[in-house]
């Protein structure tokens, strides 16, 4: 059974990693329609063409989430002819990597902008688009765990991705009389371009993959884990789900205290 038969849904960041798999796997769980709005054209195109082999309707919108028009001119372009917008997957993110005694206030801002304050407006933005349509929906984000446990070198990123997780949970409440959901995921370290411009080369990402002793289940997550779980939230399973993060991390932020350990 297709879980997602006939949704029309818009990821951001769906041309790469998570965003991609995503499409990926709502392309094959039966989604109608899936808008991709991202800044990189070129695989962008290539996302597209790929979501056509498996049967789904691509559509692409080129943008910077961190653009409100360019927001608002992805959410037109994923209701265009029929009005229909089902499933909004709010994925586009950017990191860096600065102490907090160096970290300037203009890459403050930067990150804040890609990633909270186009959270704030493309969810919103989304939300009118489903309220006027009056089918209901469901809103996804990915918040992180750095938003959830301390990030050091990551100040600005954790508390982005926290500002996720609480307007996660007002969205909820306003919008439950809509009948629309909205949840977060929080993903530990995942195998994605993103890991790899933190990590610096390939070879310290081919690491990570064959161990990472920070995380319990000692390895990096797959991007489609996460697309896993946002099938579940988008489907009628994840009905009753609303105002939650999900943290999806290998068991990263347990804090488990090895007192048996060491005892022996
Ligand atoms: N990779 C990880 O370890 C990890 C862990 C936790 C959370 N996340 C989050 O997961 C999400 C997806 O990241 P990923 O790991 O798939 O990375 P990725 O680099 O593979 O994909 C990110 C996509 O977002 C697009 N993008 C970035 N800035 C944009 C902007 N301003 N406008 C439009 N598109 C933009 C990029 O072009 C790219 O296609 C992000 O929100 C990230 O913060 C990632």
């Amino acid at each position: 059974m297709k879980r997602l038969e006939g949704l029309s849904a818009l990821i951001s960041g769906g041309a790469s990693g998570v965003g991609r798999a995503t499409a990926h796997r709502f392309a094959q769980e039966g989604a109608a329609r899936v808008t991709l709005f991202d800044k990189d054209a070129s695989r962008i195109a290539d996302v597209a063409a790929e979501l056509a082999g498996i049967g789904t309707e691509p559509r692409t919108v080129v943008g910077d989430v961190a653009n409100p028009p360019d927001c608002q001119r992805a959410v037109d372009e994923a209701t265009r002819g029929d009005g229909r917008l089902d499933v909004l997957v709010s994925n586009a993110g950017a990191d860096s990597i600065h102490d907090f005694l160096d970290l300037e206030l203009d890459e403050w801002y930067r990150i804040m902008d890609i990633n909270l304050t186009a959270s704030f407006v493309l969810g919103q933005a989304a939300a009118r688009a489903m309220v006027a349509a009056g089918n209901g929906g469901t809103i996804l984000y990915t918040a992180s765990i750095s938003g959830v446990a301390a990030s050091t070198g990551d100040a600005h990123y954790g508390v982005s991705k926290a500002g996720i997780i609480s307007l996660v949970k007002t969205m909820a409440i306003e919008l439950v009389g809509h009948n629309i959901t909205v949840n977060c995921v929080s993903p530990g370290p995942l195998d994605t371009p993103m890991s790899l411009a933190l990590l610096g080369s390939e070879e310290a990402m081919q690491a990570a993959r064959e161990s990472w002793p920070i995380v319990p289940m000692n390895r990096l997550g797959s991007p489609t884990e996460i697309a896993g779980t946002y099938a579940y939230l988008a489907s009628a399973d994840g009905a009753y789900t609303t105002g939650q993060n999900i943290v999806v991390d290998g068991g990263m932020t347990t804090n488990v205290f090895p007192l048996a350990d060491e005892l022996q």
